[in-house]
């Protein structure tokens, strides 16, 4: 495969070493040669031991077009979709745009849609964790019905984002980025919003459809220099009639990535780091049957995984059926977009999905 990588940060730096772990071609370009030279010198070296000179590292404006395999979107959400909707005219055989897709107001969506479906490309949004060995476990486990009838889901991405800021010591902070203002894609329900996707996940595992309901409780920060949410409560209902909720913060430390699936004859829970270096699946069903598996992993790991499925993907000639589908991105960006609007308006929002996703209407 040949790879280009739109961004040369923390996201574009785990794409181009997974990339190359697979034996792929890669080049990475950014509008800002210092993140190229950012890259080159110690953020790629400090975390995978060593520069790889086979990288090309290239600034925007001059690099190369076309002939590429797979195209990866991996800047701030607000520039996500201008770059998908320009790199589709390099016409490669996949789009790889990372989460949140776009910025809640949805603008550009429709053409993306619009675009990618006329061209026949692929696309993928970058919600690694459900395509991650632990999920596939709990995905196995839910599948065999031990658990009974699905009467609920729970999932929470409770984080601190200082340790983003770690990875990133040229921010001086949420206000110096889109991390501090939700507008832009950014705050708790953009930053974290891996939960709400895993939720959908599970949704469309247990059989119980998309999301169809959202009340959401939103703690948001703005100070003049800030605006964003910090805590983010949503409460979700799916077609199929399922209640659960989902629950994302900057602000949990030590960190909870956690899911949990209840069913009427047992449950199944989800742990994203449940020690350092391990993800884990804890399953009991009634009476007294119980189980635990942890599984090693690193964190490039999930990368690794996510390129590996998105080949097999295209493989399979069946992209669409891929969890990292366009169509589940968008699923997201429609309970995020809600989301805000229930803040506001104090009431719950409904999504209705028997027809396209009218991408305005939340915004009116
Ligand atoms: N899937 C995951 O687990 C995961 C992890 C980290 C980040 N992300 C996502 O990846 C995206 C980027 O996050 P990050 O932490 O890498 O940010 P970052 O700030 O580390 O890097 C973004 C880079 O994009 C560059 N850039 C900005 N506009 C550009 C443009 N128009 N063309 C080319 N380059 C441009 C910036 O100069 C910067 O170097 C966000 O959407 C974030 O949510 C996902």
């Amino acid at each position: 495969m040949r790879v280009k990588i739109h961004g040369a940060g923390s996201i574009g730096n785990h794409l181009a070493n997974a990339s190359r772990r697979l034996g792929w071609q890669v080049d990475i370009c950014d509008v800002d040669s210092a993140a190229l030279e950012r890259t080159r010198t110690s953020l790629y070296p400090g975390r995978y031991g060593k520069w790889d000179a086979e990288i090309g590292l290239h600034e925007s404006a001059k690099a190369p077009k076309s002939g590429y395999d797979l195209i990866c979107v991996g800047t701030p959400p607000d520039h996500h979709l201008a770059l998908a909707l320009a790199a589709l005219d390099e016409k490669p055989r996949a789009l790889q745009i990372e989460k949140p897709l776009c910025m809640p107001d949805l603008a550009g969506l429709a053409q993306l849609v619009a675009k990618a479906k006329a061209q026949g490309t692929a696309v993928f949004v970058g919600y690694d964790h459900v395509v991650g060995l632990a999920a596939e476990l709990a995905q196995k486990r839910l599948k065999t019905g031990d658990i009974g009838k699905v009467q609920t889901i729970d999932v929470e991405f409770r984080e601190h984002w200082g340790g983003i800021f770690a990875a990133h010591p040229w921010l001086a902070g949420p206000h110096d980025s889109y991390l501090g203002f939700w507008r832009r894609g950014g705050g708790a329900t953009g930053e974290h919003s891996h939960a709400i996707n895993f939720w959908q996940f599970l949704a469309h595992e247990a059989g119980t459809g998309r999301v169809a309901e959202v009340q959401a409780t939103l703690d948001y920060v703005s100070d003049g220099k800030v605006d964003y949410d910090r805590i983010a409560l949503l409460n979700l209902r799916t077609e199929g009639g399922i209640a659960g909720r989902v629950v994302q913060d900057v602000v949990t430390v030590p960190h909870r990535k956690w899911a949990r699936v209840q069913g009427s004859t047992g449950s199944i829970e989800w742990t994203c780091g449940v020690r350092p270096g391990f993800d884990a699946v804890r399953w009991w069903t009634n009476p007294g049957r119980e189980g635990f598996e942890e599984v090693a992993k690193t964190r490039p790991d999930d990368f690794i995984r996510e390129l590996q499925h998105i080949e097999a993907a295209l493989a399979s000639g069946s992209p669409d059926a891929s969890p990292l589908a366009l169509a589940r991105g968008i699923e997201t960006m429609l309970v995020i977009a809600a989301a805000h609007e229930s803040a506001r308006t104090g009431r719950r929002v409904r999504l209705d999905h028997s027809r396209p996703p009218d991408l305005d209407a939340l915004q009116s």
